[in-house]
């Protein structure tokens, strides 16, 4: 079990696409774990590989928040086959931008292609807080974050706000 550090925004690596994946070994088995493990230790529902600095096409993901057994997907090479003309739009956070939500708005259901640990192709239809979390952490592989949804003027106060509050964070 390894508990990995979350990088923050602006990292640069937050903002770097990352490669696809073609070895399926016992690295990426490990990369998995701690991806698991560090998205549960932070209460987070999903964590992408960028977050921990690693530029690889893989993420994690956990939206049965409310149920008893753990209900994970590892996620690697994802792609979005189908996406709904139909919009839904949520309260989202990071895990890398601390203290900020906004409402996001997204295709509703999708449909979306990926590889499991093992390599094994599997295709999904995703619904509900699973798809916004499929799409939000997408975004991070392909070095975008929620933020950057954000209408430009809307964007530049809730950068200005982030500014403010990781100096609050560096002075406490
Ligand atoms: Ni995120």
């Amino acid at each position: 079990m390894a508990i990995k550090k979350i990088l923050l925004y602006p990292d640069p690596l937050l903002q770097t696409k990352s490669t696809r994946i073609n070895r399926f070994d016992e690295d990426l088995a490990t990369l998995s774990k701690d991806l698991l493990d560090t998205m549960y230790n932070a209460d987070g529902v999903g964590l992408a590989a960028p977050q921990i600095g690693v530029n690889k096409r893989i993420f994690v993901m956990d939206c049965s928040k409310e149920e008893k057994e753990k209900d994970y997907r590892i996620v690697i090479n994802p792609e979005i086959e189908h996406a709904s003309e139909e919009l839904g739009s949520y309260n989202e956070g990071c895990l890398s931008i601390p203290g900020i939500t906004e409402e996001i708005s997204r295709p509703k259901v999708i449909k979306v292609l990926y590889q499991d640990i093992n390599g094994v192709l599997q295709r999904n239809t995703y619904d509900n807080l699973w798809s916004i979390c499929f799409q939000h952490e997408l975004d991070h592989l392909n070095g975008k974050l929620f933020i950057d949804h954000l209408r430009p003027m809307k964007k530049i106060l809730v950068k200005n706000k982030i500014k403010k509050s990781s100096k609050k964070e560096k002075k406490a």
